[in-house]
């Protein structure tokens, strides 16, 4: 595996691969991988002929008064973890490289990005969607890998897709856990013992809305309450949303009729933790 860090080589090598007829699969991370980005990778290699992980903390993502400065990083992990997932080339650029000083050019998606995690982290998918655009000029992918952890992220990728006619498929790959549920992020190194203890309160929440689901409830008002009520007995949980939407296009709905999301974002003390799950009628 090569470790690349400018977007000329990481192109001299993806012309390459076209040129031998070698599909290429991505997958775009801000890196401290963990095994939820480990799937992606595995996914993306059996599928692929060449697999191209991003390792970039994209600081466009990023509020002003968010984790950016101190997001964890730990490239030398990372390569080995990418290797051992059958990955071809690391892709770790610097900010300046991926960034001119004076771009004038962004790609901003609206409604979809205006709900959920959204409306509460402005400009958050403006930066997705400008970086994974610009990732997707530099790799050329056939495939790209994304979680459904973050579901609204995964939503709007498709959606851009779409729109824009990139001729890119994008594959959404299942939430992986730790074995007490709760969902693996390279944000829960943030969390105390007794807030990591008090995290599990997410899937425990989401567990439970889904055993009331398959008993035959379609109120979603009754499905939030649920799930409001077990986040409540957490004395160290504060929530930020629970809702109930529409997979596709992340409007609320009121009587569960289709395929929905139940996506849910808890502050833990002050980290804020993101869980989710889809109910197919
Ligand atoms: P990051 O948080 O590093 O996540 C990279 C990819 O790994 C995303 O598609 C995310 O959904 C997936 N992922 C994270 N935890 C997961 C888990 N427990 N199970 C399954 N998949 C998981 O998401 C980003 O980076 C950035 O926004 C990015 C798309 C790279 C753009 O900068």
């Amino acid at each position: 595996m090569e470790i690349l860090h400018s977007i000329s080589d990481v192109k001299k090598y993806v012309k390459r691969f076209k040129s031998e007829g070698l599909t290429i699969g991505l997958v775009p991370t801000m890196g401290y991988l963990h095994e939820g980005h480990k799937s992606l990778i595995e996914k993306a290699s059996s599928e692929n002929d060449r697999v191209i992980v991003s390792d970039f903390v994209n600081p466009i993502q990023f509020g002003p008064n968010e984790d950016l400065d101190v997001y964890p990083r730990d490239l030398e992990h990372d390569a080995k973890l990418s290797e051992s997932a059958g990955a071809s080339i690391l892709f770790n650029p610097e900010p300046s490289e991926m960034y001119f000083d004076d771009a004038v050019t962004f790609v901003n998606s609206s409604e979809i990005t205006d709900v959920l995690c959204g409306a509460r982290r402005p400009g958050h998918f403006r930066g997705v969607c400008t970086v994974v655009t610009k990732l997707f000029n530099i790799a050329c992918p056939d495939k790209a890998y994304f979680g459904e952890k973050d579901a609204q992220q995964l939503a709007v990728i498709k959606r851009m897709v779409r729109d824009l006619n990139f001729d890119i498929e994008i594959v959404g790959c299942p939430i992986i856990r730790e074995e007490d549920g709760l969902a693996k992020s390279s944000r829960n190194t943030y969390l105390s013992p007794e807030e990591r203890k008090a995290a599990t309160v997410l899937s425990r929440s989401l567990n439970n809305a889904r055993e009331i689901l398959k008993t035959g409830e379609r109120d979603a008002d009754k499905i939030i309450k649920a799930i409001t009520l077990d986040i409540e007995k957490e004395p160290l949980a504060k929530i930020d949303y629970v809702e109930v939407v529409d997979s596709l296009s992340l409007k609320s709905v009121s009587k569960i009729e289709k395929s929905v999301l139940i996506p849910i974002a808890v502050y833990i003390g002050k980290i804020r933790l993101i869980d989710n799950f889809t109910f197919n009628i």
